[in-house]
């Protein structure tokens, strides 16, 4: 057996989602409560959970190993963003006072502002700016709990700023202890440079794509009036996964397009957003492996109709949960924010709420591996200094923890 490296000892409890994979349906949002317990950790690896007293049988103390004291704390698995935007320069602040006296997000894009305005801002920095930034905008991850997080591209649409963006995230990653997947973006919006869609894609397609693809797990889209529409959105997936990489797609956020049977069709990884999605698109989504990623903060920080999480979630469908972190729509890295909203506004109980931003979110992430506290998973643990787990979706704003241990390191 493997040598225990880490004891987090006598937890009044570990609380975590059952099974493998992903939950759905009757499953979704059943969590294993160990109450007390203790948590055996080899290395970067869990090797056991389970009663203090049985832990300690098999792991006699007095070995040479790390102790952490687990009294009056609860242990989580470390959370998981499986939506973010964090490669960017500037800010929208001048955007959000507009929005403030009533100017409407589509209306500040269609007139050149929005996510191309965040692109000029991109475009001018260098790479050690872009790299700064995506390394602030982690370490404010890490604060609220997230140990694995995506990292989308998509602020810069020309060839050197998107591959720029993608360097930037590796570079940020290996000096952030997080697991972060880089996404390209590629296409977001259509560059000021361009006059339509499709001209765009084919630009991204043969000058772009080549070399972003090394450099990222995942290709995403934005499937919306005034971005892509579904001709072009196939287009672009079916290249990019030509390359290898796994779809995702930005759709139906404000107004349905064929995005869902679409990613069906292409056996895209999720669809996020969701608020404009109706039943039909629900029970496609339901009975499909693609997953539905809800990104509430987003809804919130642009007043948007609330997606029909119940409806997903009791239909069956693979529901995660995400920030969407950006400077736009969402300028909010808080994993536990979004607990708390999913379950005030969207239904969720917070059992739903955690199993989204974990197991199920890591399992749009393609990485099986965390998201649980159990043996063989990754050593990603959230001590909470409260008596209660779900203090960390009812503490609006306030997520309080003692310790975090990513892959077997107390940070
Ligand atoms: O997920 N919807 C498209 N993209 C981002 C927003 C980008 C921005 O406004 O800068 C989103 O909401
Ligand atoms: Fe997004």
């Amino acid at each position: 057996m493997a040598e225990i490296t880490l004891l987090i000892h006598d937890l009044a409890a570990a609380v975590t989602p059952v099974g493998s994979g992903p939950l759905r349906g009757r499953v979704f949002g059943e969590l294993l409560v160990h109450s007390p317990a203790s948590i055996a950790v080899a290395g970067e690896r869990i090797l056991a959970v389970g009663s203090p007293e049985e832990i300690l049988g098999t792991f006699p103390s007095g070995s040479d190993y790390e102790s952490v004291d687990g009294r009056g704390k609860v242990a989580l698995p470390g959370l998981v963003d499986c939506h973010t935007h964090p490669a960017f320069l500037g800010d929208r602040v001048a955007e959000f006072e507009l929005r403030s006296s009533g100017a409407a997000y589509e209306e500040i894009h269609a007139s050149g502002g929005g996510i191309r305005s965040t692109m000029a801002a991109t475009r001018a920095g260098s790479e050690d700016d872009l790299r700064a930034s995506v390394e602030r905008h982690l370490g404010w991850m890490l604060e609220h709990g997230t140990m694995t997080a995506e990292a989308k591209s998509g602020y810069g649409l020309d060839r050197e700023t998107e591959l720029k963006s993608l360097r930037a995230i590796q570079d940020a990653a290996r000096r952030n202890p997080m697991d972060v997947y880089p996404t390209f973006l590629g296409a977001h919006t259509i560059p000021p440079e361009f006059d339509n869609a499709p001209e765009y894609v084919e630009f991204v397609i043969h000058e772009v794509l080549p070399e972003a693809a090394p450099l990222a797990r995942f290709a995403d889209v934005f499937l919306e009036r005034g971005s892509f529409e579904a001709p072009e959105t196939r287009r672009y997936l079916e290249a990019c996964k030509e390359y290898g990489l796994a779809l995702r797609l930005h759709a139906d956020q404000f107004s349905e397009r064929g995005a869902i049977p679409l990613a069906i069709e292409l056996g895209a990884r999720s669809v996020d957003h969701l608020e404009a999605t109706g039943e039909q698109g629900v029970l496609l989504l339901a009975k499909s492996d693609v997953a539905a990623v809800l990104l509430p903060a987003c809804g919130l920080f642009l007043d948007l109709p609330l997606p029909p999480a119940r409806l997903l979630a009791d239909e069956g469908a693979i529901v995660a949960l995400a920030t969407d972190f950006n400077p736009g729509s969402s300028f909010c890295e808080s994993l536990p924010l979004v607990m708390n909203l999913a379950c005030t506004r969207l239904g969720l109980s917070p059992a739903e709420a955690l199993c989204a931003c974990t197991a199920n979110a890591a399992h749009v992430l393609g990485t099986e591996d965390v998201g649980r506290l159990a043996p063989g998973y990754r050593a990603d643990v959230l001590l909470l200094d409260t008596p209660d787990w779900r203090y960390l979706a009812y503490h609006l704003g306030g997520d309080r923890f003692a310790a975090t241990i990513k892959s077997g390191q107390i940070l």
